[in-house]
């Protein structure tokens, strides 16, 4: 009898014994259970020299690496030590005392973090394509105190900091922190090069905080692409010097606009922090708020009713058989990608939701004759590329282009998906790259209701209840069951180089979007880095793994400044049976 309540005494011990909540979970780790303490005088060294750190350095020059490891290594101290995580929703009520050490019984130090980068960096490593920087890193922290970190390239360094971070946490009693894991033995690296964030900052105005912001938390999350969708047809908030009445005329308001200025610093600000910034003007389609600036380069700009020439109001696309548009892109390009080279290796020219009719009101085409608009939209695409080429820039273009206009494209063009698993199936089989972004699962703006008005007079019960067109939302449960490469061989999986979260902006923005975009994007950011399976037994992650390491990292993202939604409420996070939360198996739960 005796014996048997033991027995469950022990089991009841292991199921409560604190899970290790690294997100994205590495590829492999080992932990122990000395708790060690950290402060302020860790010694620090890159390649041997010592890593002299004050809160909130940036680098000035961001191709070098030693400045970039500096950044990197203040960042994350400031997080373990300035806000730094004390993990009370993640353990069970009135327990804490017995996870946090004892800090009047001579604890044991860390003493030392010696950082050592095996490669030089090179112009490459902080402008990549995807897969061309290793991220790789190893990490170790030994019971007496000393951790290394050892890494590829200064991006590979900046993603273990990110990691060290995470085995830290501020002790209950205030000036004290403490890993309880030593020792500690990581190895990691990404499963795909391309893993992004989509932000749409045309449809609704940000200003440039909530970018820097969001910069941020895409590094923490270990993914490095910030796709800005900078123009469409209801805004054009993006300055081109050369042509300054197209913000100022295209803009929401005259002084919303982003300048040449903020989008150098923003390039910086994220290539500093291993994520490249990823400029979208958005074309032939989805161009009409050039139009008050240019309205000779544009047709059917706020054409009504809207939905015969376009998908959402206004509409307005370029003419595509007009020298005009050409020479206009030639300024515009001249312009804009000698400012993106030099931080990014790609330029997306968008290319979605082409509405045919645009061009029946063309007075150089008229007709929506797919056969006739075919090969004037090839010849317009083919120019792009070459414009891109001629700045040493391969383009991203979206999935229509090359599936519903079968425009040929250049060996290194990008395809970005949104339509489902089977349009990267046909890409992939053509021997195209894709990175996929379907909007079944990875569009974090939908389901929350219409943002159209209905008619006067119209009855409630017509569109009741006033879904819009991507419902239901994208729980981060759904998020994260969605790996781009999931349907296909592993020879097609090679070309499908990653995937990017979307928050477009009709409802979203600077109020809303952490709460949209965290911790949901944190999901798809794991699957990118670390797929959705288990590699040791090839299924796929239980939930019940996931959902509380997710919910450890929503409050220290929550404490680094970025308000990430919640995730589950405290009952579930503090229970001491990990099944407690789980829903009865079947449909409907
Ligand atoms: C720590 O781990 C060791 C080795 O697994 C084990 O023998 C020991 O009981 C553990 N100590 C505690 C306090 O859990
Ligand atoms: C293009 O970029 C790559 C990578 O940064 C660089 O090595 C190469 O020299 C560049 N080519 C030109 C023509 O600028
Ligand atoms: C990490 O350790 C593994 C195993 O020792 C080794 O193969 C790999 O090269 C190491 N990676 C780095 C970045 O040091
Ligand atoms: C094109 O316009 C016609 C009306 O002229 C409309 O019936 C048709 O649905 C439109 N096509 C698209 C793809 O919107
Ligand atoms: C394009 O415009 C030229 C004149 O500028 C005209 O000759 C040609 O027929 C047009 N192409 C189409 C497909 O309409
Ligand atoms: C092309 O325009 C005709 C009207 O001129 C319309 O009936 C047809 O639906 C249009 N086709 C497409 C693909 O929009
Ligand atoms: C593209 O090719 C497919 C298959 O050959 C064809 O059905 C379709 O009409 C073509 N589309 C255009 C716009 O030419
Ligand atoms: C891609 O195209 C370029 C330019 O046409 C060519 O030099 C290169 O060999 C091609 N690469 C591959 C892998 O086909
Ligand atoms: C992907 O595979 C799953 C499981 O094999 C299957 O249920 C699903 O229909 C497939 N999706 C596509 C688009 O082929
Ligand atoms: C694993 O996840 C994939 C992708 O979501 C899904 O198709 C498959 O059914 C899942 N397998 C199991 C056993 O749940
Ligand atoms: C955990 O909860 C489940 C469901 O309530 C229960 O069946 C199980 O016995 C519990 N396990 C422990 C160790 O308490």
């Amino acid at each position: 009898m005796l014996l048997s309540r033991e027995i469950v005494t022990t089991i009841l011990l292991a199921v409560a014994s604190p899970v290790v909540a690294i997100w994205p979970i590495p590829t492999s780790i080992t932990t122990g259970n000395t708790s060690l303490l950290i402060n302020q005088n860790i010694a620090i060294t890159y390649n041997g020299a010592p890593v002299v750190y004050t809160y909130g350095y940036e680098p000035d020059d961001v191709q070098d690496s030693a400045q970039i490891v500096e950044g990197g290594v203040s960042r994350a101290l400031s997080a373990i030590f300035q806000t730094g995580l004390v993990p009370w929703k993640l353990h069970p009520k009135n327990s804490l005392d017995s996870f946090e050490p004892d800090l009047y019984s001579g604890p044991k130090w860390v003493t030392s973090l010696t950082i050592k980068q095996t490669s030089q960096d090179t112009t490459t490593t902080f402008r990549p394509k995807a897969g061309e920087v290793d991220e790789s890193y190893n990490l170790t922290l030994s019971t007496a105190g000393a951790a290394t970190l050892t890494a590829v390239s200064s991006t590979g360094v900046l993603r273990g900091l990110e990691t060290f971070v995470q085995l830290f946490y501020e002790h209950t009693d205030g000036n004290a922190w403490y890993t309880p894991y030593a020792p500690v033995s990581i190895q990691d690296k990404p499963k795909y090069g391309h893993r992004g964030v989509l932000m749409d900052v045309a449809r609704n105005w940000y200003d440039v905080k909530h970018i820097y912001r969001t910069i941020d938390a895409i590094s923490w999350n270990k993914m490095n692409r910030l796709h800005l969708h900078a123009t469409d047809s209801q805004s054009w908030p993006l300055e081109i010097p050369s042509m300054p009445e197209v913000a100022t005329k295209g803009a929401y308001r005259s002084d919303l606009t982003y300048g040449a200025d903020d989008l150098e610093a923003l390039q910086k600000y994220a290539v500093a922090r291993g994520v490249e910034l990823i400029v979208e003007i958005d074309m032939p389609g989805h161009i009409g708020s050039l139009s008050w600036s240019h309205p000779e380069l544009i047709v059917a700009y706020d054409a009504f009713p809207y939905f015969w020439w376009c998908a959402e109001p206004p509409c307005g696309a370029f003419k595509l058989n007009s020298s005009d548009v050409d020479n206009f892109l030639d300024k515009l390009f001249d312009d804009l990608l000698p400012r993106v080279a030099p931080y990014s290796a790609y330029f997306h020219m968008g290319g979605d939701e082409l509405n045919a009719n645009d061009s029946r009101l063309d007075p150089g085409v008229g007709t929506n004759a797919s056969d006739v608009l075919q090969p004037l939209l090839q010849k317009f695409v083919s120019a792009n590329l070459a414009r891109a080429a001629a700045h040493n820039l391969s383009a991203f273009v979206w999935e229509e282009i090359p599936l519903t206009w079968n425009v040929t494209l250049n060996n290194d063009t990008v395809v970005q998906t949104w339509l489902g698993d089977s349009s990267i199936k046909t890409l992939v089989d053509q021997g195209i790259k894709v990175i996929d972004s379907n909007y079944n699962y990875w569009y974090l703006d939908c389901g929350r209701g219409q943002w159209l008005n209905f008619a006067n007079g119209e009855a409630y019960s017509t569109y009741y209840p006033f879904n819009d067109w991507c419902d239901p939302a994208k729980n981060w449960r759904l998020v994260y069951s969605h790996d781009p490469a999931n349907n296909l061989t592993d020879e097609e999986a090679k070309l499908v180089l990653g995937g990017e979260v979307a928050l477009w902006s009709e409802t979203a923005d600077g109020t809303n979007l952490d709460t949209l975009l965290w911790p949901r994007g944190s999901a798809a950011g794991e699957v990118l880095w670390s797929g959705n399976k288990d590699p040791l037994t090839g299924q796929n992650r239980s939930q019940l793994d996931v959902s509380p390491r997710l919910n450890e990292w929503r409050e220290r993202m929550l404490r680094r400044g970025v308000t990430a939604a919640p995730v589950q409420m405290v009952w579930c996070t503090q229970a001491d049976n990990s099944t407690e939360c789980s829903a009865p198996a079947g449909p409907g739960y």
